[in-house]
């Protein structure tokens, strides 16, 4: 069964590029993503993972853990790490899951099997800090993400979530948001002190709370 948004994260526990971890312990009360990619020592995936760890700083600002998974063994993922440090000039400090057994793979439905009956499809899950999931992605073996979206999603995920608003079409950090519908446009400009632009009743904006 495939993971829906606001199911609960499962947890597990696996091996790891940074030894064995429980993965709710891992997060605590961090934010995490947890994305697969279909196998080590592979072109696109060397790139998402040089681009995650070029990311690295900026997840951490927000408060995000990361954790990739493939279904290669250990030894696999520590040589091809080498490879990632120095054919993107990063150090990946993220832990990469050995899943060789697909356990994990299995729990988050990353195995499409009319895409690939043995690899995992590349999906991303943002988990909250109550281990809900938030955002669901799903791309196919020959594309590679798009990280800055990913910390575009993020950064909109913990808007919604501290400070009731939602984030316009291709809405970018610093520019202005919605207020949600659950709030009255009376309660909007008290809750919201740089102002309310009412463009509709239902279409209201107002700089972004937290600049
Ligand atoms: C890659 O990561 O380069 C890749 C993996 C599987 C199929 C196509 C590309």
């Amino acid at each position: 069964m495939s993971l829906r948004l606001g199911d609960a994260a499962p947890n597990f526990k696996a091996q790891t590029t940074i030894g064995e971890i429980d993965f709710y312990e891992y997060l605590g009360d961090s934010w995490g993503i947890l994305f697969s990619h279909p196998a080590d020592y592979t072109p696109v995936c060397t790139t998402e993972l040089g681009k995650t760890a070029l990311l690295q700083g900026e997840f951490a600002k927000r408060n995000v853990k990361v954790l990739a998974l493939s279904v290669d063994p250990l030894d696999k993922h520590h040589g091809w790490v080498n490879d990632i440090n120095e054919t993107q000039n990063v150090s990946v400090g993220f832990p990469i899951i050995a899943d060789d057994n697909r356990e994990v793979a299995t729990l988050y439905d990353m195995i499409h099997p009319n895409a690939s009956a043995t690899a995992t499809v590349r999906s991303l899950f943002v988990i909250g800090p109550d281990k809900k999931i938030k955002l669901t992605l799903t791309y196919p073996a020959s594309t590679g993400r798009n990280f800055q979206e990913v910390l575009r999603v993020v950064e909109s995920l913990q808007l919604t979530a501290d400070y009731s608003v939602a984030t316009p079409a291709d809405w970018k950090n610093g520019e202005d948001v919605i207020v949600v519908p659950a709030v009255s446009t009376e309660d909007a400009i008290k809750k919201f002190p740089k102002g309310v632009k009412v463009v509709k009743p239902y279409l209201r904006y107002t700089p972004q709370p937290n600049q």
